[in-house]
């Protein structure tokens, strides 16, 4: 494990074009985060990962895209507008705003020291207007999670997809939460994407689909490169469970600012289903063909934030390195994911026509690549070092000799030389 400051890493990730605070420009907006070229590969590398490994390599899951508003009872049901909330404070000198939970003494302002208001709860769900009118009949919300949809429309799903139980449904996108005090980078942001799957089982199977999940969801960020070392298991006591849970496991990470929360795995029993039934008068419940048997199924939920996977996956690989006579600061991304995974230059711009083949031929290979001359060698190298980039391919004169290039490790910084007509299948093999 390493420590090291995180307004390095924010730095380097607005340096390189990983991500950006919004509205930049005006003053930037507390909580809402824009992602960079980089940026913005890394997280599709991430949640296409995901998505591979949850559902298109498994008969048992199937996905959804739901709506982000949803009708108001829908939280009604669900339990979101009545316990969805955090304690709050107020500071009376400096007006400022606390989760109460980030208060460490209990009773003083962290920034100024003055004195607190008593606790009281606020709802973390941000509100909206849906048509023309601005009265209470129109309120709706922005969902606060995605997982409600996929309970809505499990009926549907269940028999559209003919899945039997056991079987999940899972779906990626947008949440939102009026986070009171947003923090640590995108760690907690106001907007975030979550990547939720639920798993619909018999109520007897709990325990066994319960570890089952627990156990493929710790090794999932273990194929993201993430070192098994920097993550934990935290079982949830029993007055911090969610309204829905009856178990909650959560995956922790290393992070900078310490042990945190990357992912939980919840037990959310048959509340949910129950809740929807109940509201909406609909019968939801599963008959079993097989056995006869009619009930509602219980459910094994894994919620991952995919923004908080990215922060992850970058706290995981930023390193700092002396070297002989300078020191170099990189991203040891896996190439699995990294958002450029083969960089291609000329040594000098009299060669620039054959990289740029080069690195055509290699891009229509399928690997994504990036081209650049501006700069020496030294400087191209340590650029691509900072985006994570796992390897480096120079053309230099001998090339044009002996139809060769060198290509650079960037872990080890070892170089070799590898004939021009192997490089593809050379790149293949450094990718499976
Ligand atoms: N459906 C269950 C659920 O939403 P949660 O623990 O509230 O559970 C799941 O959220 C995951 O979503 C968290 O583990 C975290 O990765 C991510 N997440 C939650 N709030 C977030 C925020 N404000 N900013 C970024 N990610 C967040």
């Amino acid at each position: 494990m390493k420590d090291f400051d995180l307004n390095e890493l924010i730095s380097l990730c607005k340096r390189r074009g990983f991500i950006f605070q919004d509205s930049e420009i005006y003053g930037g907006i507390n909580g809402f985060w824009d992602y960079g070229p980089l940026g913005v590969e890394l997280k599709r590398n991430i949640r296409e990962h995901w998505w591979r490994e949850v559902v298109t390599k498994r008969a048992d899951v199937v996905g959804m895209d739901s709506s982000i508003i949803h009708h108001p009872r829908t939280w009604e049901a669900s339990g979101h507008l009545e316990s969805f909330t955090d304690p709050m404070v107020d500071c009376k000198e400096c007006k400022r705003r606390f989760k109460a939970d980030d208060i460490e003494n209990n009773e003083k302002c962290p920034e100024c020291g003055g004195e607190l208001t008593e606790a009281r709860e606020f709802n973390l769900m941000f509100k909206t207007n849906v048509g023309a009118s601005v009265d209470s009949a129109s309120v709706a919300f922005l969902r606060p999670e995605t997982a409600q949809a996929i309970f809505m429309n499990f009926k549907t799903v269940q028999e559209t997809a003919r899945q039997k139980v056991p079987f999940g449904i899972a779906q990626i996108g947008k949440s939102f939460r009026n986070e009171i005090n947003p923090r640590n980078f995108i760690f907690r942001s106001r907007e975030f994407e979550q990547m939720e799957m639920e798993y619909f089982i018999h109520p007897s199977e709990r325990e066994k689909w319960f570890d089952y999940w627990l156990e493929q969801r710790v090794d999932w960020y273990t194929k993201i490169g993430i070192k098994r070392d920097n993550l934990k298991l935290r079982e949830h006591e029993k007055d911090e469970l969610s309204h829905y849970s009856s178990r909650t496991v959560d995956i922790e990470y290393y992070f900078p600012f310490g042990w945190q929360e990357l992912e939980g795995i919840a037990d959310r029993g048959d509340f949910d289903l129950s809740q929807h039934i109940e509201f909406s008068s609909k019968d939801m419940q599963y008959f079993d063909p097989f056995t006869q048997e009619k009930y509602i199924p219980y459910v094994i939920e894994t919620s991952a934030g995919l923004d908080r996977t990215l922060l992850t996956v970058l706290a995981d690989a930023y390193d700092e390195e002396e070297l002989e006579k300078e020191s170099r600061t990189l991203l040891r991304l896996s190439p699995v994911i990294a958002p450029v995974q083969v960089a291609v230059f000329p040594l000098h711009k009299k060669l620039k026509e054959n990289a740029v083949k080069l690195e055509e031929d290699i891009r229509s290979s399928g690997f994504r690549t990036f081209y650049d001359d501006r700069g020496a060698i030294g400087r191209l190298y340590r650029r691509q070092d900072e985006a994570g980039t796992p390897y480096c391919i120079t053309f230099d004169f001998d090339s044009l000799e002996d139809n060769a290039v060198t290509v650079r490790d960037r872990d080890t910084m070892e170089q070799e030389r590898i004939n021009i007509t192997q490089i593809i299948d050379y790149l293949t093999k450094l990718f499976i």
